[in-house]
């Protein structure tokens, strides 16, 4: 794209999930594009998304991606592996005119890492069960062995506010006991949620023996390659806006922001309304 007009380069960058999640995602985006405006929507109404079947998170996807299109997104995140595992390459289709990041788990990066040849991964059913994470697997992971574990209901923990409770501990020891035994020294988070609570992963894993690898920092810096690449990146340096949306309810979202944050920033509420995203 050549000179687009001014207005475009301060349209935000989209970020979504299924929940609170894509926030560490998010903050990553933050810190490397301070001036950027960013806009969060969480599909609170819907998560998790880890168990459903993939054709309804692509429904739920393509809504998503219309009504952020609605809102003059320049470029869409898809802060969740589950997500980008079931819907990245039909948004890719059915929306040739926008630019796409997605998520998926650090295979590469653990199986280049590891010593032992084992790696931990940990993620939802649904990516595991999907063919991206399949790919995944048959390209990078052959030398190595995997220890997989979809952590049930560690996003609803998460969710809950739960980043350090005895419940959220013993849920995380069940999962960890396994690779741990096994002798892992690389541990993937594949889902977006699990970075908050890598203080209590990093205490379930003995500190400095297991290597913990988060991908946002990565996909942080190829949302800035790809805004240099097609020239929209905002030459603004003040601080640029923050604006979120939940499809559940504003005032949970406005404090789950806060705790995970540390700041308060406007919510927008909206509902599904035959399988659109409309504002409430
Ligand atoms: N945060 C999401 C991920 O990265 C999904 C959590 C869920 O809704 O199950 O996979």
């Amino acid at each position: 794209m050549n000179n687009p007009p001014a207005g475009h380069l301060a349209d935000p960058i989209a970020i979504f999930d299924s929940g609170v999640g894509g926030l560490s995602v998010l903050r990553h985006i933050r810190a490397l594009l301070p001036g950027e405006n960013l806009l969060y929507l969480a599909d609170q109404a819907n998560v998790p998304y880890g168990p459903r079947p993939a054709g309804e998170v692509r429904q739920f996807t393509a809504a998503i991606t219309r009504f952020l299109l609605a809102q003059q997104a320049k470029l869409i995140v898809v802060a969740c592996n589950t997500a980008t595992a079931a819907a990245l390459t039909y948004l890719r289709d059915t929306f040739p005119h926008t630019s796409f990041v997605g998520m998926e788990p650090a295979v590469k990066p653990g199986a280049q890492q590891t010593q032992t040849g084992k790696v931990g991964v940990l993620a939802t059913a649904g990516t595991f069960e999907s063919q991206r994470y399949a790919s995944l697997m048959a390209r990078y992971a052959q030398h190595v062995t995997l220890y997989e574990d979809p952590c049930v209901g560690l996003v609803e923990l998460i969710e809950a506010g739960e980043l350090a409770s005895p419940a959220t501990a013993a849920l995380l020891q069940r999962c960890l006991a396994p690779m741990l035994q096994a002798g892992v020294d690389t541990i993937v988070l594949g889902c977006t949620h699990y970075p908050f609570v890598l203080p209590l992963l990093t205490t379930l894993t003995a500190p400095g023996r297991v290597g913990i690898i988060d991908p946002a920092p990565a996909v942080a810096r190829q949302v800035q390659r790809l805004l240099l690449a097609q020239q929209v990146a905002t030459p603004q340096t003040a601080p640029g806006h923050l604006h979120a949306f939940t499809s559940a309810d504003p005032g949970r979202l406005t404090h789950q922001i806060q705790t995970l944050l540390g700041e308060t920033i406007p919510v927008t509420p909206l509902s599904w309304q035959a399988g659109e995203l409309r504002p409430r």
